[in-house]
This record gives structure tokens, C-alpha cells and sequence, in this order.
């Protein structure tokens, strides 16, 4: 008899073993949510643009005078040269302000426009255009005005200086300033036949613009 009631506990203790087993194969069920994909590194944020930029130095100068304060310039400030040209040159007749001279006859009419050989390729590049040029009679030669009507200049940051015998810059900056009005004019500079590089040096950093 006690034989008996062993046997049959153990028969009915079975489907409870097989079960538990066969549970233990079961695929484990999910409950964990997937680790989050790693952030992506983010791309490093490209330098901020220097607040100046290319500089272009556009000049006129006859007697080169003009020339020797722009190629300083260009020198400092890492900058590109460009000669304004005239079509027609200027000779030493046309140049002696004793007479009725070209020069003379151009600085009296404010509507002269003398043509230009041409303006500076890639003039988008720039974003600081110094203009250069000799002081006839208190004023810029008409060809600088032929100059700044053949360009755009929106946007740029202009910076005019000018060489004379003994004459200030007076209005000769600001009197160009409607020949481009969207562009930011700072305050002209005006040189001497003698100055030296150490000056124009001074005087580009107290303009206090980045230069590239
Ligand atoms: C037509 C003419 C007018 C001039 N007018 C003046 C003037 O008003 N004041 C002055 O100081 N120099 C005057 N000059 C001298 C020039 O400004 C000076 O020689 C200048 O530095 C020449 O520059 P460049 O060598 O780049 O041509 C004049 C020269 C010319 C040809």
C-alpha cells in the first residue's frame, strides 16, 4: 500500500517537473528596453570669419608716389595691389597745374569721368578696399571717380588715403562716399612724399580691423 501512495505521488509530481523544464527554454522574455544608439560626435563648429577680410589696395598715382604708400600698405595687410589705369596716360603736360592743363580741366568739371583700363578681377573676394590716389587741387582725381561708379562696392569696408606736396586730406574722402554708398566708408588718411613704413604701419593699426 505504501508503495502505491509513493508511485502515485511521484506520477502526479511529473507534468509540474515537465512544465517547470520546459518553461526554462522558453525565450527569455524582453523587458529591458534597447541601450540608446551612442550620440553622433558632433562636427567641430568651423572659425568664426575674422572681422576684416581680403584686402584689396586700389590705387592712382602718376608720379608714383601714391604707389609707394599703396605697396606698403598691400605689404601690411597681406593685400592685393591693383594700379588704376587711365586709358589715356597722363603726360607732364597734362600734369602741369600751372597751365590749362588735363588735370586741370578735369578736377574743374565735376561730371568728368577720364576711362579706366579696368577693374580688379574677383572684386567678390574682397571685403576691404583701400583707394589710394593724389590730391589734385584739395580733391580725388575724376578717375577715382570712374573707378568707384564701375564697381560694386555693398558691403565692402572702404578706406581711402591720398599723397600730396603739402595739402591736408580734407573732404577728398568723404566727397567720394555717394559715389558708393553702400559700402562702409572709414575716415581718409592722408601721406607725405617721406613717409616711412613704420607710420603707415601705426596708422593701419589704429584702423583696428582684422586683416587676414
Ligand atoms: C593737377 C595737380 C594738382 C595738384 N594739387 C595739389 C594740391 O591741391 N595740394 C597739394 O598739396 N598737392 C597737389 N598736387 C601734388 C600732388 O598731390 C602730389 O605730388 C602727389 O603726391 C602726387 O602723387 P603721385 O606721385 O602718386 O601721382 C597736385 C598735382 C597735380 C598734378
Amino acid at each position: 500500500m505504501k508503495y502505491w501512495i509513493i508511485t502515485l505521488t511521484l506520477l502526479m509530481a511529473i507534468p509540474f517537473t515537465v512544465c517547470a523544464c520546459s518553461h526554462e527554454t522558453d525565450e527569455p522574455e524582453i523587458t529591458a528596453k534597447p541601450a540608446p544608439a551612442p550620440e553622433p560626435t558632433p562636427e567641430p563648429e568651423p572659425d568664426p570669419e575674422p572681422e576684416g577680410g581680403k584686402v584689396l589696395v586700389a590705387y592712382f598715382s602718376c608720379t608714383n608716389t601714391t604707389k609707394s604708400v599703396a605697396e606698403n600698405i598691400a605689404g601690411i595687410t597681406d593685400g592685393n595691389l591693383f594700379r588704376i589705369e587711365p586709358q589715356q596716360p597722363y603726360t607732364s603736360a597734362d600734369l602741369n597745374y600751372n597751365t590749362d592743363c588735363r588735370a586741370n580741366r578735369e578736377q574743374n568739371d565735376p561730371s568728368a569721368r577720364p576711362a579706366i583700363k579696368g577693374m580688379p578681377e574677383n572684386p567678390d573676394e574682397y571685403q576691404i578696399v583701400f583707394i589710394g590716389y593724389p590730391i589734385w587741387w584739395g580733391k580725388a582725381p575724376r578717375v577715382i571717380s570712374t573707378f568707384l561708379e564701375s564697381g560694386d562696392f555693398s558691403g565692402k569696408t572702404i578706406i581711402p588715403f591720398c599723397t600730396s606736396h603739402s595739402s591736408g586730406l580734407g573732404s577728398s574722402d568723404t566727397d567720394l562716399h555717394p559715389l558708393a554708398n553702400d559700402a562702409a566708408w572709414k575716415p581718409g588718411k592722408r601721406f607725405g612724399a617721406g613717409t616711412t613704413k613704420p607710420e603707415i604701419e601705426r596708422w593701419i593699426k589704429s584702423l583696428g580691423i582684422d586683416f587676414e
